[in-house]
């Protein structure tokens, strides 16, 4: 059996986010904060409060996955990154209207002292908002070495050997993957010749690769879900791990529609519906970005249901997915899903939910989970695309030859078994060995 050498976490942890003082970003840190100062709990993190059973049912052993394996303290983590506007944390955790005053105020002195650097921007990947507080250059090759420039600066700044960057900026317009996207040679042509198909965030994942430094996406862009980064990712020994943090509706999605394939009951439609009044609604309400996450919203479905194996369940149902821009309700999105669905003898029947959630609120603990998972891959010379990761997103990236894995538990599996095989500890395959004996033995599987 292979078994995994892990640098052990030593000294700081540096994490530079892409929209620092985005609405999720400022909570991640508020929460990151008040919990360093026993304020709170860090309820919705696995990283923090989830548990891993290792070994056999009748052992009981269930240790907590942060002292299963070796994570950074949330004491260790500095913060700093990039923002296209000029204002601090605080300043920007006050104008998101996530938490509440009496909340904020207590960690205000930290919230205070960071502030972001000047940010790579192009309104024409995002037209919803204006860039005051930006680089300038040549070209974009000048702008990412702009970005490495920053990266070192804040390594050395702060005495540290291990970056992860993670993007929580705006969702840019949609744009598919092009022969400029396809190598690192014409990648370096197309920043040179500013090549109207690099966006920002494939800037920012360039010159985080480059550096050495993890590079997690949470937004739905294309960004470095595309050939030349990947393998670039690779040939630098980086892990980098996307798309579109999995927060709400979607989470739902992954959870109902395998119990529907599971029980081969039949979908007819599935209509999904949200209002969202904060910054990214506002965002989103421009049709290119709109476009980039219905893209990452839609996928999951189809490739959960496999209408290609179960013709007469799934082959012909109407799935439309809708955000609506609707300030009154801030961060507090509410989301509807109407499923329509079909039963023994083909006879309707229908399913309601609807989920007043908190976007920032659901998002920041995953953001906590990504960065010290993405920290261990690190650590454990794990090189380019994370599929056990994919627990955390929507549209999870995967390897050209595979398809994503969007089934919620699967995904909850396959993180959890990939955990093991790192601590070399046998993977749990939950086979019953009622009257399998010879099979047990042939797989060393455990129940
Ligand atoms: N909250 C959720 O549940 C959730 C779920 C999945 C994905 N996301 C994604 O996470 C991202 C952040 O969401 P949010 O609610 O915090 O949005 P937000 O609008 O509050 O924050 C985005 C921040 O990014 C900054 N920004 C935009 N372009 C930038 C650039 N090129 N460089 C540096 N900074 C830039 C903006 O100024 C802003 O401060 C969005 O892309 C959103 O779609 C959020």
């Amino acid at each position: 059996m292979k078994t995994y050498e892990i640098e052990k976490p030593e000294g700081k942890l540096g994490v530079l986010i892409v929209g620092l003082n985005g609405a999720v970003s400022t909570t991640f840190l508020a929460g990151v904060f008040a919990i360093r100062k026993n304020l709170a709990h860090p309820v919705g993190s696995l990283t923090q409060l989830g548990k891993i059973r290792i070994g056999k049912r009748s052992e009981n052993n269930f240790p907590f996955v942060k002292d299963f394996v070796p994570l950074t303290s949330l004491d260790d983590l500095v913060f700093g990154g990039w923002d296209i506007r000029d204002e601090t944390c605080l300043e920007a955790a006050k104008y998101a209207k996530v938490l509440d005053e009496k909340d904020l105020n207590s960690i205000a002195d930290e919230l205070n002292s960071i502030k972001p650097m000047r940010g790579v921007f192009d309104q024409k990947f995002v037209k919803r908002l204006e860039g005051h507080y930006i680089k300038s250059a040549e070209n974009k090759y000048e702008l990412m070495m702009q970005l490495r420039e920053d990266i070192k600066s804040f390594k050395e700044l702060n005495s540290l050997d291990r970056v992860v960057v993670i993007w929580a900026g705006s969702t840019e317009t949609f744009i598919e993957q092009k022969e400029v996207h396809s190598t690192k040679e014409n990648f370096i042509n197309g920043m040179v010749n500013n090549d109207p198909d690099i966006s920002p965030s494939m800037l920012y994942a360039f010159a985080s690769i480059a550096e050495g430094a993890a590079y997690i996406n949470g937004s739905p862009n294309l960004s470095v879900d595309i050939s030349a980064i990947v393998d670039f990712a690779n040939e630098m020994n980086v892990p980098v791990a996307g798309k579109d943090f999995k927060t709400g509706q979607t989470l739902i999605k992954t959870v109902i529609a395998p119990m529907l394939k599971m029980r081969l009951l039949g979908l007819n439609g599935w209509f999904s519906n949200n209002i969202l009044g904060n910054r990214d609604g506002e965002v989103l309400d421009d049709p290119g970005s709109f476009k980039t996450k219905e893209e990452s919203k839609l996928s999951v479905l189809n490739s959960i249901l496999q209408p290609e194996l179960y013709e007469e369940l799934y082959s012909d149902y109407y799935h439309k997915v809708r955000i609506n821009y609707y300030p009154p309700r801030g961060d507090n999105k509410e989301g509807w899903d109407n499923i329509d669905i079909f039963g023994w003898l083909g006879y309707p029947m229908e399913l309601k939910i609807n989920f007043l959630c908190r976007d920032s609120i659901l998002a920041a603990p995953i953001m906590l989970d990504l960065i010290l998972f993405a920290d261990l891959a690190l650590r454990s010379n794990m090189k380019g695309i994370q599929e056990w990761m994919s627990l955390f997103f929507k549209s999870p990236m995967h390897s050209e030859n595979v398809v994503p894995e969007h089934d919620l538990f699967i995904q909850s599996m396959k993180l959890k078994n990939t955990l093991r095989k790192l601590m070399n500890e046998t993977p749990i395959t939950h086979l019953d060995t009622n009257g399998v004996e010879q099979i047990v033995e042939e797989y060393d599987c455990y129940e």
